[in-house]
């Protein structure tokens, strides 16, 4: 597809772009695709890091085919069994079936489970070196980025981290692989809802493998998704550092959930009131519009969250629920919340986002306004308090 693509010396990428796939684990959508990396090293002996999606694979066991050349595959490192990087493992056995399995006791439980009793086994997580010839393999146990299983592979001679799905995004490749190749500002939105919707809820064990790392000379990043980072690795570690202690941007995100207009058009004004008030960055979301992988990307993104729900069977909109629900599980903290919504004749959409502001812990930056139908003057001034006070709250001083 590529042709040859070297990463360093004798460090090859294998992986694959996937265009087609409309939604990654069936359920996030993929607007601009996906790739799946994967990595060969071409030593004395060889080692394959991971290998890519069943349905990205068609000529997935061709190319490390030619490049192998008519060696044989020694190792398979499996940083990571998630299907979307173990699809060729069953096909790879099939024709280097004296492969030895590289992982760890979870990797090995997952790997019974998924293609039956493990051949050759090589538990990394007992402190194991691979010496391939020149180059030197060591193995970072990093659990739950983003399964119980998941780990790096250090090369001790290029100083390359092989690293799962940590430090990933979603994005195909657009003819750029490294990211000297590329505009990598191109990639921050598609890098942060990855994060915030794959990795966001391990936000705890990101901060153990940065820190766990923190010793470690790194010269280059091999995700097991997105760009390669070998022109400015710290880059990425920087953003997921960053990501992971739920730093987050001056701006507003204002979400709304609506059936006839007038919650919108309160979020709207509600909208306006913050522009006036200073703040540049406000994005408005209609829940029932834009997919919620979007919705969790910018309250991880900036400082203030809006939200407003009517009220749908005595409860909020079911759509907002799933919203809710989702950044509940995700555990996203510090963010200072607005909540509005309207009554119509039962209420449920104000009383169940009070009940998330309790759950999640976030600071309300006023009292919340709920109204009857259309809002009245008097609710009108109660939402410019409440967008005067988040202004205040989220603009950088
Ligand atoms: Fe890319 Fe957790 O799989």
């Amino acid at each position: 597809m590529f042709g040859k693509i070297q990463v360093s010396g004798k460090v090859f990428w294998t992986g694959a772009n996937d265009r087609r796939k409309a939604l990654f684990e069936n359920i996030w959508p993929l607007p601009e695709g996906v790739a799946y990396n994967s990595y060969l090293l071409l030593d004395e002996k060889t080692a394959l890091v991971d290998t890519v999606d069943f349905c990205a694979g068609k000529s997935f066991l061709e190319t490390v085919g030619e490049y192998l050349n008519g060696k044989t595959l020694d190792y398979l490192i499996i940083n990571h069994i998630e299907p979307d990087h173990s699809g060729e493992v069953a096909a790879l056995l099939k024709t280097y079936p004296e492969v030895k399995i590289v992982g760890n006791v979870h990797t090995k439980k997952i790997f019974e489970a998924y293609f039956g009793a493990v051949p050759n086994f090589v538990d990394a997580g007992k402190g194991e070196t691979i010496d391939l010839g020149e180059h030197r393999l060591s193995f970072i146990m990093t659990p739950w980025i983003h399964w119980p299983e998941t780990m790096m592979t250090y090369d001790a001679t290029s100083k390359i981290l092989f690293s799962g799905d940590a430090f990933g995004s979603f994005k195909a490749f657009n003819g750029g692989v490294f990211d000297d190749e590329v505009n990598p500002d191109d990639y921050r939105d598609e890098i942060l809802r990855y994060y915030s919707n794959i990795v966001g809820k391990y936000s705890g064990m990101v901060r153990k493998a940065i820190e766990k790392l923190s010793g470690t000379e790194i010269r280059c990043i091999c995700p097991t998704h997105g760009l390669i980072w070998r022109a400015d690795p710290q880059r990425i570690i920087d953003m997921y550092d960053g990501y992971s202690r739920y730093e987050a941007e001056e701006g507003v995100v204002v979400i709304f959930a609506s059936m006839y207009g007038n919650t919108e058009n309160v979020a709207d004004y509600i909208a306006r009131k913050i522009a006036e008030n200073g703040v540049k960055n406000i994005k408005v979301h209609d829940v029932s519009k834009t997919h919620v992988s979007y919705l969790i990307r910018d309250v991880w993104k900036y400082r203030g969250v809006v939200l407003g729900s009517c009220a749908y069977n005595s409860e909020m909109f079911p759509l907002m629920e799933q919203l809710c629900r989702e950044l509940e599980h995700a555990g996203v903290k510090n963010r200072k919340l607005g909540i509005f919504g309207t009554f119509s004749w039962s209420g449920g959409g104000v009383k169940n986002l009070l009940k998330f502001a309790e759950n999640i812990q976030w600071e309300q930056v006023a009292d919340a306004v709920e109204f009857k139908g259309m809002p009245s003057l008097e609710d009108c001034a109660r939402c410019d308090a409440m967008a005067l006070a988040m202004a205040q709250q989220v603009i950088d001083r």
